[in-house]
């Protein structure tokens, strides 16, 4: 971004400061926190701009029928482009692709799901449609007429005015004023409307996003549906384990699982490393098409049971030779999961031992997407495919 450096000593001041200002008007925004990662759908990695009223009834329709709600996924979360233009008292409207947004999250209701939006707190969004900037209170109060359950804030424009601000202490104080302003918005419709920060990592979010009442925020710039760009972002997440609190979630970006630029078996990885990081679990294909194949990948239970795990931990990269890693996530009932990833392009051996996990002893293990169990054991190895993950639930020993 260009910004200067002034001294870490004096940002690390800065920080303590605002988000300590912020957590003393945000006390009361607790409520955006959701007790597990979000699931649903955004409609963003698949179709773009290409979305319109009918498509998210049809993705509506496809989340019930494919059996993707009955495992979990609840949001329908139309992303940018279906901003209009504002009326004389500064109204935000649906442009003509939405002629009716109360319908449609009556309708989005009806079957048993819930409506997400988005917006800026800049001037324009990122693909240039409107955004909330100076008319915050207001589009707040519209998405909570509307029926509107999610709002998905995405920094665009305001980062032009940040970088203008001159050094980073003030680019990140405008930064962090501008999502406090809409969570104080949103909190003050009365309505809860879970609050997905979204600014690419800018300024560590993971250390002050809770305290403007965010659910989630992004860590990373924009996944794609490429493997080499979705292990990036993954295994970037290394050490944030440290920053997550139950209730509230560090957000890699959306899924790109059945968007056709990786196999199965890269599409197992990306849901493997989503879950043991505990991130939000938002499919980004078109749900009206998924193969058999797609739609397995997405609702295994398995999978879904250690993203969605009661204690609510992030899990973290335990250990690394080269392309091979071992990530851990602990779960609520002492057990751990534990995905064993091979980055490389050849099949690999890779082997765990129950002291790895600091377990004393044989531990019954599980490997999670064969959902086959493999004894109780102390050690095991496998041949693990290129691109591919050995996903295991690892019990604590008995006493
Ligand atoms: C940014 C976000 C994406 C998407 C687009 C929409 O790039 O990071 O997730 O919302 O904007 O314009």
């Amino acid at each position: 971004m260009g910004l200067i450096l002034k001294s870490p000593l004096r940002l690390a001041w800065t920080f303590a400061i605002l988000a300590a200002a912020a957590l003393a008007c945000a006390q009361s925004s607790y409520a955006a926190s959701s007790s597990t990662p979000p699931m649903g759908w955004n409609s963003w990695n698949h179709f773009a701009a290409k979305i319109d009223d009918a498509t998210i009834r049809a993705q509506a329709d496809a989340m019930v029928a494919s059996g993707l709600r009955d495992v979990g996924y609840r949001y329908i979360n139309i992303d940018d482009t279906w901003e209009g233009q504002r009326d004389a008292q500064g109204v935000i409207h649906p442009n003509a692709k939405f002629p009716d947004m109360k319908a449609l999250a009556d309708y989005v209701h009806s079957k048993g799901l819930k409506l997400g939006i988005y917006s800026s707190p800049g001037a324009k969004t990122c693909a240039g449609y409107e955004g909330s900037l100076g008319h915050e209170a207001q589009d707040a109060q519209t998405y909570a007429a509307w029926g509107v359950d999610y709002l998905k804030y995405d920094l665009c424009s305001l980062g032009p005015s940040m970088q203008a601000a001159g050094d980073l202490e003030k680019a990140q104080a405008l930064e962090i004023a501008a999502y406090q302003k809409m969570n104080i918005a949103l909190r003050a419709t009365g309505r809860p409307i879970v609050y997905s920060l979204c600014q690419y990592g800018f300024y560590q979010p993971w250390r002050w996003g809770r305290s403007v009442g965010g659910a989630l925020w992004r860590t990373t710039g924009d996944i794609n549906d490429k493997f080499a760009r979705m292990i990036q972002i993954g295994t970037s997440q290394a050490g944030l384990s440290k920053f997550q609190e139950p209730g509230s979630w560090n957000d890699p970006d959306m899924l790109e699982i059945g968007n056709g630029g990786m196999n199965a078996t890269e599409y197992r990885t990306h849901m493997s490393l989503w879950a043991i990081l505990a991130a939000p679990l938002l499919a980004g294909n078109d749900l009206t098409t998924m193969t058999p194949e797609t739609t397995a990948i997405l609702s295994n239970k398995g999978v879904i049971a250690i993203d969605q795990d009661a204690a609510g931990k992030q899990g973290d990269r335990l250990r690394q030779e080269g392309p091979l890693e071992t990530w851990v996530k602990p779960l609520a009932d002492g057990s751990k999961a534990v995905g064993l990833f091979n980055l490389s392009d050849l099949p690999a051996n890779m082997s765990l031992r129950t002291s790895d996990l600091g377990f004393k002893g044989a531990s019954i293990m599980q490997d999670v997407w064969a959902n086959k169990a493999l004894g109780r054991i102390s050690a095991y190895r496998a041949v693990v495919p290129a691109h591919g993950v050995l996903l295991l639930r690892v019990s604590k020993p008995a006493p």
